[in-house]
């Protein structure tokens, strides 16, 4: 099967945090007389594999000792989607997006792994943005009997403010996101702010505004630069900023500007580091439903808690 190989302690850690929010949100809407679905817009294929070189089954042993082939389909680990539909109470719906054609063909094995819930499991091959747009532009009235928890796990950027402008704006959505900190935004951030225009761009669309520049960087003196007599002279424009954000203000930051579309919002993203502890990713919490986001963050906030 095709399964996926990606992450180590941190991304259970990640499944862990979100897979708890599940029952507890199903929980808090079962009686209200609202359609609630779980979304995975990045969902993968159901699985993950253990990324541990200590416990796998080399090849080697598995020509000399065939039946160790078991024990190798053991790692294979719940991915978010197979978590959700192990939630109880369950969701009324599930809608799994994946762009890669072959791994939403495993999803829809799903359909049969779990025959209760095989006509509320929706597979969409697609651009989780293309198809999230116009889910959320649905309108008012389609999102006044509904709600979602939605669940953005995309490996890097590929994820505009539009999307979230979009998921905001349906005041119906409890939004789990998490945030290419480390592995993306950190790094196109250049200590000198000669970033390139391809960077720029990229960074103006993840969060929306161009405003990132006057607050990740700062005007330098070249007498603050200890910089030699020739160096003073040839002191050019592109010298005069140096990167003054760091993991915490770039996550504050980006906090910042969830809360300026949603009704609520997590203030302690969790940071998730690999195993030299560099921080890799943030998983941030929103909710765009301003009635119960309160609620929404409260339960978030307490599962965010390290
Ligand atoms: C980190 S993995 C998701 C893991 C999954 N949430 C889990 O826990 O098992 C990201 C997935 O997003 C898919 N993907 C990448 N770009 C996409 C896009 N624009 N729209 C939808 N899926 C995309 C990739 O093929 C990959 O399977």
């Amino acid at each position: 099967m095709a399964k996926q190989i990606f992450g180590g302690d941190w991304t259970e850690e990640k499944l862990n945090r979100v897979g708890k929010y599940l029952p507890a949100y199903v929980h808090v809407l079962k009686d209200k007389g609202l359609k609630y679905a779980y979304i995975d817009a990045f969902a993968g294929t159901g699985y993950r594999e253990l990324k541990d070189t200590e416990s796998k089954v080399q090849e080697s042993q598995l020509l000399l000792f065939p039946e160790l082939a078991e024990q190798e389909t053991q790692k294979f680990l719940d991915g978010s989607a197979r978590i959700a539909l192990q939630t109880k109470p369950r969701f009324h719906q599930y809608i799994f997006i994946e762009k890669d054609r072959n791994k939403a063909l495993e999803l829809k094995k799903l359909k049969t792994e779990f025959p209760e819930l095989n006509k509320d499991i929706i597979i969409v091959n697609s651009d989780a943005n293309l198809y999230l747009i116009n889910l959320c532009n649905q309108g008012i009235d389609y999102w006044k009997t509904r709600r979602a928890v939605l669940f953005l796990d995309p490996f890097g950027m590929q994820i505009p403010w539009s999307t979230i402008e979009a998921i905001a704006q349906t005041q119906a959505i409890d939004l789990w996101y998490l945030f290419p900190l480390g592995i993306a935004v950190n790094r196109l951030l250049t200590r000198d702010g000669n970033i390139q225009e391809s960077w720029q761009k990229k960074l103006d669309k993840i969060f929306g505004t161009t405003d990132w520049r006057n607050i990740f960087y700062a005007p330098v003196e070249p007498q603050n630069k200890q910089l030699s007599l020739f160096e003073i002279e040839n002191y050019s424009q592109k010298d005069k900023t140096e990167k003054i954000a760091n993991f915490e203000s770039i996550s504050r930051y980006f906090v910042e500007r969830l809360k300026t579309v949603f009704a609520g919002v997590a203030d302690n993203p969790l940071v998730l580091r690999n195993s030299c502890n560099n921080p890799l990713y943030l998983l941030c919490f929103a909710s765009a439903n301003p009635k119960v986001s309160k609620t929404a963050i409260k339960i978030a906030q307490h599962i965010l808690k390290s």
